[in-house]
């Protein structure tokens, strides 16, 4: 008899999960003859001890599904709600994965759950997690399972807005989702032919976006696409909050509660950031502008091949991890290779967009607007 493993999936649910957990698990049996249980809406399941059998059956005819066939939920094992009190159950985890006798506990996540998994390892437990997000901001891995369908939605949605906008002579602002990184928002505007394009990691000055505009309207083009991440920020907004934070850790209560309150008033602006951003435009510009939030859609849905391919090989080289006896550690894509990664390199480190990637450097050589100059 092989080895026992547990399954769960956390954080936001992403096309692929059902992949993964399908090529780990198939491969866990058939290669591996590992047994193989799946525990319900992440780490919830695991602290009720709520769980199903993963054998043959239950993971057949998943692989082009969207979601998470075991539910997912963003509760963090050390403080769990739980009967409306904040708890740790960090120690109820850990007897149910030792009653079930498993030699390694996969948790599908994004960089919250490597850190909840790294968490976990410290107290002995053999864990390892699978790069899961949309928003593609895992650190030590090429991409992550979900972004790349995700960037397909994204993209089909700009490209439909393309023709509404044009009809109209109008602006649409189109926001996309990454949480605070840039990769939906600049791959889908790069691939949907975005005129300006708003990344978190780029703070954003209004005027800038309407002279852009203004420039195309006046050499013939009477519409613009605004594509913007949930997370862009204007310069202004940006630079209050740098202050914010800076005086959130003064010593003088005044100050410090000061930054808390300034921090407070940017977390409910940013809420209507994009509808504000569509708002000036209108004002700057004359244009009419729309608004496009898309939301959880892109989170929905059949995974795309390349999604597919990347969670079906991730979770058949987990399972050949496991069989080594690896633990600690992040399956990743590098080059082409899934490689295991120590979780304390990924837990906390966000990949941001950097300033000289090579899909920043083609927005600008198409002179596409990023909104900073
Ligand atoms: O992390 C994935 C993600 O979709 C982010 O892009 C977004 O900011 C967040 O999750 C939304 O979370 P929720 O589903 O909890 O609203």
């Amino acid at each position: 008899m092989g080895k026992q493993i547990g399954i769960l999936t956390a954080g936001g649910d992403s096309p692929g999960l059902n992949a993964a957990i399908r090529g780990l698990g198939k491969a866990a049996m058939r290669t591996h003859d590992m047994t193989v249980v799946g525990f319900r809406d992440g780490f919830r399941g695991l602290m009720q001890n709520r769980f199903i059998r993963l054998d043959s059956n239950a993971l057949s005819g998943i692989l082009t599904q969207g979601g998470t066939l075991l539910g997912t939920g963003r509760d963090k094992p050390h403080k769990m709600d739980v009967g409306g009190k904040v708890l740790d159950m960090t120690d109820l985890m850990i007897e149910n994965i030792h009653s079930h006798q498993l030699d390694a506990l996969v948790c599908l996540g994004g960089g919250g759950t490597a850190k909840n998994a790294m968490r976990l390892a410290a107290k002995g437990v053999p864990v390892l997690t699978l790069p899961k997000t949309i928003d593609n901001d895992l650190a030590h891995t090429d991409t992550t399972i979900g972004f790349d369908t995700a960037l397909g939605i994204a993209t089909e949605a700009i490209d439909r807005l393309h023709s509404t906008a044009h009809s109209h002579h109008r602006i649409v602002v189109v926001e996309v989702m990454g949480h605070n990184t840039g990769w939906i928002a600049l791959g889908s505007g790069l691939a949907g032919g975005g005129d300006v394009i708003l990344i978190p990691e780029i703070p954003y000055r209004t005027q800038v976006i309407a002279d852009a505009i203004q420039h195309r309207s006046a050499s013939g083009s009477r519409f613009s696409i605004v594509v913007i991440s949930e997370g862009a920020i204007s310069q202004e907004a940006s630079a209050e909050r740098e202050q914010a934070v800076r005086e959130k850790k003064s010593d003088d209560p005044d100050i410090a509660s000061r930054g808390k309150a300034t921090l407070e008033r940017l977390t409910r602006e940013a809420k209507d950031h994009t509808a504000t951003l569509s708002r000036h435009l209108e004002e700057l510009t004359g244009l009419e502008s729309r608004v496009t939030i898309l939301g959880h859609v892109q989170r929905g849905g059949t995974p795309s091949p390349a999604d597919r391919l990347l969670a079906t090989r991730l979770g058949t080289a987990c399972a050949d991890m496991i069989a080594d006896g690896k633990s600690g550690v992040m399956v990743a894509m590098q080059n082409g290779e899934c490689v295991p990664v120590p979780l304390e390199e990924v837990a906390g480190n966000r990949k941001t967009v950097p300033a000289d990637h090579p899909w920043l450097l083609t927005a600008r050589n198409l002179k596409v607007s990023l909104g900073d100059e």
